[in-house]
């Protein structure tokens, strides 16, 4: 394993740049040559590719975001445009490469390495999501649900000073983690997410109870991809059954993709960013490295992004208790 190529894809997440910075400093550690793909699979498709030394990462530690840039890309999708992309992967030498991504990522990388198996692909599982397979959490996770935490802390005040119901939805695509524990860390009377059925009815209830003893201040943190909508349409259910609140909604969006990485992030992402490269260099390849219960784990793409990961039970206890 003598050059290797590191990329950022999908949507980024706090803890990229620190990930690329490890994977730089670790390939050279390891005396080899490190290229930077920008744009994902687009500039792979594209020959964007930069060398990158150990000055090239420094002062990004700290950042947001990633300094390769990322995108997402219809064309690797088509068996040409992966064709592409690999004959530039051999114009240039590059023996292997670390995906920092999602599921998407490591979708493309196993079908692509199911066509090209001569070059190497390693994951590092970069997305605020938390949603994949064989890591504790992912890099992002934990300044996501700090941003979205602090937001939701600062929609409480209003909440309370107006005695307002506010419904408040938080990123996760299809999975609730960060919903999960920033419900509980705030607080909310209810949490709402993908992993188990919302009833509105029991919602609508739990709300009436609420009212009936004068708690007209309410939260509820809703995750985009729940079963019965995103905050606007579960509101709107609501307010169809009970129209004793003052209804507001709040969509914290992109806010939670930015921001400086939380200490645990940067450390996390430079650990998985080391053990990447180390697994390239041991001949591994079609896994993700993740940290379980403070190992580092190798596991399978298909594994990592078949949505194996579980929202845990006692979160949903907690939520469910505390809630009263
Ligand atoms: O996968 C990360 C994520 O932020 C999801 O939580 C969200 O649903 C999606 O990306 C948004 O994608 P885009 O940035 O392309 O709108």
């Amino acid at each position: 394993m003598k050059k290797i190529a590191v990329f950022t894809s999908g949507g980024d997440a706090p803890g990229m740049n620190a990930c690329i910075r490890a994977v730089v400093r670790a390939g050279l550690h390891y005396n080899m040559e490190v290229l930077g793909i920008k744009r994902g699979y687009q500039g792979m498709i594209e020959g964007d590719f930069v060398e990158l030394n150990s000055r090239s990462v420094g002062n990004i530690i700290q950042r947001g975001g990633t300094m390769l840039g990322s995108a997402r890309s219809d064309e690797f999708r088509t068996a040409e445009g992966r064709k592409k992309a690999y004959d530039q992967l051999k114009k240039y030498g590059v023996d292997g490469v670390v995906a920092i991504g999602g599921d998407g990522t490591f979708t493309g990388a196993k079908i692509f390495m199911e066509e090209y198996g001569d070059i190497a692909f390693v994951g590092a599982p970069g997305t605020i999501d938390n949603d994949l397979f064989g890591t504790d959490y992912t890099i992002g996770y934990d300044t996501a649900i700090n941003t979205a935490m602090e937001a939701i802390d600062k929609i409480k005040d209003t909440a309370d000073a107006h005695d307002r119901l506010f419904f408040v939805e938080v990123m996760g695509r299809d999975a609730g983690f960060i919903a999960m524990r920033t419900g509980i860390a705030t607080g909310a009377e209810a949490v709402l997410v993908p992993e188990t059925k919302t009833y509105i009815d029991d919602l609508v209830a739990s709300l009436e109870r609420n009212a009936a003893r004068n708690k007209m201040s309410n939260i509820i943190v809703v995750a985009e991809g729940d079963d019965e909508g995103g905050a606007f349409e579960i509101a709107k259910k609501v307010k169809e059954r009970i129209d004793v609140f003052d209804v507001k909604v709040t969509i914290l969006g992109h806010i939670q993709r930015g921001g400086r990485p939380t200490c645990m992030d940067r450390v996390l992402s430079s650990r998985l960013g080391i053990a990447a490269v180390e697994a390239l260099a041991a001949g591994e390849k079609g896994i993700m490295v993740g940290q379980r219960h403070k190992n580092i784990n190798y596991v399978p793409f298909e594994k990592a992004i078949k949505h194996n990961q579980r929202l845990s039970p006692y979160l949903e206890d907690i939520a469910r208790i505390l809630s009263i």
